[in-house]
């Protein structure tokens, strides 16, 4: 079976195409950084209208990469189509949303609405040496914070999630206090390699307590605080790029020991944008060969949006028997423990 999938649930328009038998055969993503960095964040409106002018040419460069050509008239390039139904931003959603549920009309093959945070989660199964379930996902986007335990397509347990911001909504908020560009997480990144270790040091939120919540918006208040009376030259502001970036990785490392702990499960999945940090992935590896843990990256591009993994969905998805009707879906909340596995599932977005 052939999937065609669409993502267009923030700032990122992408289309892929993912084959059953041979894997993922073409994707592509264009950003639209350059429109939302003049207002320091995503315009809602502005999105929905750049997903509706960059779709269809990405289309069309998407199926030609991946053979099928543009079907013809009536004939399908691919077997079915799933598209992203939320989380996310509704209008961009909406956009996806109906351009494939018209292109799965005029075609006549079967159209998902699939979760955008369960497709981060199952990227790394796009990789050569995919982990077999049961694993626990640490997934940071910058809409979300959580851990899970993963034990098979739509067995998803919440095992500790974010009670303000999200980790890379705290990387961005920082790094615009830095005086970084929109989206600030990368580049504050870049800006903390060249910061000098212990000049700062800002709290582990909620690690000296129990349970595996996170809280990261006293963070950005800390960083404010310490930098109130300060000249912000270039090392100051690595300095406190390094020490945040410390802060924040020392407990996603701390409660992602503790979740592996207390399921007794031996594979730890790392997913969303955050993933893709160079140091967060550094030391999670290095605490993995120290504890026998085995910690699985997406490759860095497959971190951050994308419809690779959109495409991996809809496949695992649609080929398990999933059917989608002729609603066009889209969700701006949507939590994962309201999914079902596709045998129990009637549709992938039954709401
Ligand atoms: O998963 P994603 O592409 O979009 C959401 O679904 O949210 O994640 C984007 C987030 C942004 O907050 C961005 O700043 C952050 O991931 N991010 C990073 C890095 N690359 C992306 N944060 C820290 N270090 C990075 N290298
Ligand atoms: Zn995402």
């Amino acid at each position: 079976m052939r999937v065609l999938g669409i993502e267009t649930s923030c700032d990122e328009t992408a289309a892929a195409v993912y084959d059953g038998a041979r894997g993922l055969l073409a994707h592509e993503v264009h950003s639209q950084i350059a429109i939302h960095a003049a207002y320091g964040g995503v315009v809602p409106e502005l999105a929905a209208r750049d997903h509706l002018g960059k779709l269809a040419p990405l289309l069309r460069r998407v199926l030609e990469a991946a053979g099928g050509g543009e079907g013809g008239r009536f004939a399908a390039p691919v077997d079915g189509i799933a598209y992203t139904s939320g989380p996310g931003l509704v209008g961009a959603l909406l956009v996806g949303g109906a351009v494939a549920r018209s292109l799965a009309y005029a075609w006549r093959i079967p159209c998902l609405g699939v979760h955008h945070l369960e497709a981060h989660l199952l990227a790394p199964l796009l990789e050569p040496d995919p982990p077999r379930f049961p694993f626990v996902a640490l997934l940071v986007s910058g809409g979300h914070t959580l851990l899970a335990r993963v034990d098979g397509v739509g067995c998803y347990e919440i095992l500790g999630s974010t009670l303000d911001d999200a980790a890379g909504e705290a990387f961005d908020k920082t790094a615009k206090l830095l005086g970084l560009a929109y989206p600030g997480g990368p580049q504050l990144a870049a800006l903390a390699e060249r910061g000098r270790p212990d000049a700062f040091r800002f709290p582990r939120p909620l690690v000296d307590r129990p349970g595996l919540d996170f809280s990261f918006s006293g963070l950005k208040t800390a960083v404010v605080v310490a930098l109130r009376h300060r000249v912000l030259d270039e090392q100051t502001r690595a300095d406190a790029a390094r020490a945040f970036e410390d802060a924040v990785v020392d407990t996603l490392i701390a409660k992602s020991e503790r979740a592996v702990a207390a399921t007794g499960v031996g594979t730890l999945v790392v997913a969303g944008g955050v993933g893709a940090n160079r140091v967060l992935r550094a030391r999670l590896r290095a605490w993995g060969e120290r504890e026998g843990v085995r910690v699985v990256y997406p490759r860095r591009e497959f971190c951050t949006d994308n419809a690779a993994m959109i495409a991996l969905l809809g496949h695992l998805r649609l080929a398990a028997g999933a059917a989608g009707d002729l609603a066009i879906r889209a969700r701006a909340r949507w939590g994962l423990e309201e999914l079902a596995p596709p045998a129990e599932a009637r549709s992938g977005a039954s709401a």
